[in-house]
């Protein structure tokens, strides 16, 4: 257990405030490393001679912003992705790439909902009833027993169009993205603007020539994307990303009928709060759609999981270009997932979390719209981010960096278009408990209202 030296200025009140900031600042110098447990909110409490409820506060902050862990029966500890990615210099872009990004992205789930106790009902259910040649080299293309769970799932939650046959397993929509366009060979691909411009790097290195498509109220432009040549397109239909638009019916019909293929990035499309569940494209055109998808917002990114659902052969050539590539994915995940599909731990989960996240994005949503009603708020139907439209003169990249500061994990949209818009950030709802969304909106408005560029 640490023994922390949290200065206090009691003149200055705020004393929760203070101690988060000193032990962020502790964090980010590396005085606090990874791992260790700080002391019981009560024993620190009484070190400080303040009460709990100021030290419950100061960690509560600090969760959410990602540098403390709240570990159920472990007391707090200093999160292992907070400190050192934040503390490492970048490193200089090397060749057409950008330096990557690891850590939180404003599209992050919850991880303190991870739900480790049935995870690990799954692994120990993998772990005593596979036979021994279970844990052998398997189908590249991923594990039987899951794509027959997967294409069930996806039948049912995503109208999905699909048998076992048609899933491959991969590492999630990256790696699906990156393995569907490498079976496809060259290929022009038009890519909606804006997009998600840590896409652009893998779309490239996998070949692709990349020509961007305008996206408005309705969804991507189809006229536009006709008028490109492209034979093929990526997008976010369900919730566009980052403008959290859903395709409108008419432009999804305007889609299928322009003929070219369709690489559905189905990203958070379960995570749906207000709006009748959108099918994906997949099931309406089964031969010219490839639906990605993972588990990365509804369970954890780290996790590594995803399907891909593709046309005819092209499953099983992708399966096998897997096998040339890299042999498939760990097995044991591939069998626990299964088991949490089948023993319903995956719809229980999802139910959860959307309540809670609905909770919070409606936090968010009221907070916006009493303490900074000049901010338009888009969308919000689904997904676990807010696309927030700010007011003329606000520098986007200053309230991106004041919003993540704050708890709120956020980034300028200006990166992602091509084509100049409006100043925007998108904006994490998902790790801020409903109760700290008003503070932080307020804190948020005092700190740009110094910073407008007029
Ligand atoms: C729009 C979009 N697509 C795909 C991904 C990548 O997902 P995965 O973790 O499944 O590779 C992300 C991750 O943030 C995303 O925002």
């Amino acid at each position: 257990m640490a023994d922390l030296h949290v200065p206090l200025d009691r003149a200055k009140g705020g004393l929760a405030a203070q101690i988060a900031t000193e032990l962020r600042e502790s964090i980010r110098s590396g005085r606090l490393v990874a791992g260790t447990r700080l002391p019981a909110t009560r024993d620190l409490a009484a070190d400080l001679a303040v009460s709990r409820g100021v030290v419950v506060e100061a960690y509560e902050q600090l969760v959410a912003e990602g540098f403390l862990l709240s570990v159920t029966g472990r007391g707090t500890q200093v999160s292992p992705l907070g400190a050192p990615a934040r503390r490492s210099a970048p490193a200089a872009p090397t060749g057409p790439s950008q330096p990557p990004h690891y850590g939180h992205r404003p599209t992050s789930p919850d991880l303190g909902h991870f739900p480790r106790e049935r995870w690990l009902a799954s692994i120990r259910h993998v772990l005593t009833t596979a036979p021994v040649d279970a844990l052998d080299y398997s189908d590249p293309g991923g594990v039987p027993e899951l794509r027959r769970e997967l294409a069930g799932y996806l039948r049912r939650v995503r109208a999905a169009d699909v048998t076992e046959a048609g899933v491959v397993v991969v590492g999630g929509v990256a790696q699906g993205l990156s393995l569907v366009l490498h079976v496809l060979g060259p290929t022009t691909l038009a890519v909606e603007d804006p997009t998600s411009q840590r896409q652009l790097p893998l779309l490239r290195r996998a070949g692709a020539r990349v020509v961007r498509v305008p996206v408005d109220d309705e969804g991507i432009d189809v006229e536009a994307l006709a008028r490109t040549g492209a034979k093929a397109v990526l997008l976010t239909p369900a919730h566009q990303y980052p403008t959290g638009v859903v395709l409108s019916p008419a432009r999804r019909a305007q889609l299928i009928a322009w003929g070219g293929m369709v690489l559905e990035d189905d990203y958070d499309a379960e995570l749906r709060f207000d709006r009748d569940p959108v099918g994906c494209l997949q099931g309406l055109a089964p031969d010219r759609v490839v639906l990605s998808g993972s588990v990365s917002k509804s369970m954890a990114p780290g996790l590594r999981l995803g399907w891909v659902v593709a046309p005819g052969s092209m499953a099983e050539t992708i399966g096998l270009a897997r096998g040339e590539l890299d042999l498939g994915s760990p097995v044991i995940e591939q069998y626990a997932l299964a088991h949490f599909l089948r023993s319903g731990g995956y719809d229980r989960h999802l139910r959860k979390m959307r309540r809670e996240y609905r909770k919070r994005r409606d936090a968010l949503v009221t907070a916006l719209g009493e303490h900074l009603p000049e901010v338009t708020v888009k969308g919000i139907e689904a997904g676990l981010h807010a696309y927030l439209e700010l007011p003329p003169g606000w520098d986007e990249a200053v309230a991106a960096e004041e919003a993540t500061r704050l708890g709120l994990p956020a980034e300028g949209v200006a990166p992602m278009r091509e084509r100049p818009g409006p100043p925007a950030v998108v904006v994490g709802f998902a790790r801020l408990p409903a109760h700290r969304a008003a503070p932080a909106v307020r804190a948020l408005k005092v700190r740009m209202s110094g910073q407008t560029i007029d």
